[in-house]
């Protein structure tokens, strides 16, 4: 009984350290670190069917295109092996341009959250958070050479928050965020939150045409499966 406890306090403890502790890893200057993906149960249960806003979307600098702001994305599953990122997000000049996409999304393994986007072999996609309820990471290396490596340059990063089931985009979404355990996810990248060698876009916000275009998106979704999109 008592060494049961010891053990559970023990484990406790070790919790702490983990969630609490600071990256010990040095970031190389050549290459992140493909992460492990949260288990692929927690991601069909916290993930699939619901809306996620990007916060930050990162690349190395100097960064090969601007990335989409008001980006809105629910991932489909169409079954064991198959989802859907199903998007819409704006092009970050003035006037705003709407952009909405479907992307492919193949299991690349049978019990983790890794992906290949497109079905390309070489394109992997990595989503990770231990606070799946409020926010994922998608770690995406566009040229993966099958090592656990992945050069800068083709290293990208998504931060997503959970954006409840209405009113997307809102500021009140950024409440009360799990910032640390959103720092200490990335150590296993060894890319540190921030880090200079990234340009860190920042990309939250409402989706100016989010009425019009989750009908465009809803449109597209009735063949197969239905998107969960509401306005
Ligand atoms: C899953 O769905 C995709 C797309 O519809 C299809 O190409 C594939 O054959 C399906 N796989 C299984 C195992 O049903
Ligand atoms: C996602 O939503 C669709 C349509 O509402 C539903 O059929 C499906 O079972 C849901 N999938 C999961 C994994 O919750």
């Amino acid at each position: 009984m008592l060494s049961l406890l010891a053990i559970g306090l023990l484990g406790h403890a070790i919790l702490m350290t983990s969630a609490s502790g600071t990256c010990e890893r040095m970031m190389d200057s050549a290459d992140s670190r493909i992460p492990q993906g949260m288990p692929m149960a927690d991601f069909d249960f916290w993930v699939v069917n619901r809306t996620f806003g990007e916060l930050y979307y990162a690349m190395s600098i100097p960064p090969l295109y601007i990335p989409d702001i008001n980006y809105l994305q629910i991932i489909k599953r169409v079954n064991e092996s198959y989802y859907e990122e199903v998007a819409i997000g704006e092009t970050p000049s003035s006037p705003k341009q709407c952009n909405s996409y479907v992307f492919p999304w193949l299991r690349a393994s049978s019990t983790r959250a890794s992906f290949h986007r497109n079905g390309k072999p070489d394109n992997i996609f990595v989503v990770f958070s231990s606070c799946p309820k409020k926010y994922i990471w998608v770690y995406r290396c566009t040229q993966c050479t099958g090592s656990s490596r992945c050069s800068l340059s083709h290293t990208f990063l998504g931060l997503f928050i959970y954006e409840g089931t209405s009113d997307f985009g809102s500021p009140s979404y950024l409440d009360d965020l799990p910032l640390q355990d959103m720092l200490m996810d990335l150590c296993p990248t060894r890319v540190k939150f921030g880090v200079e060698e990234f340009k860190w876009f920042y990309s939250y916000g409402k989706n100016s045409e989010y009425t019009h275009l989750s009908l465009t998106i809803y449109i597209m979704g009735m063949d197969g499966f239905v998107v969960a999109l509401r306005v």
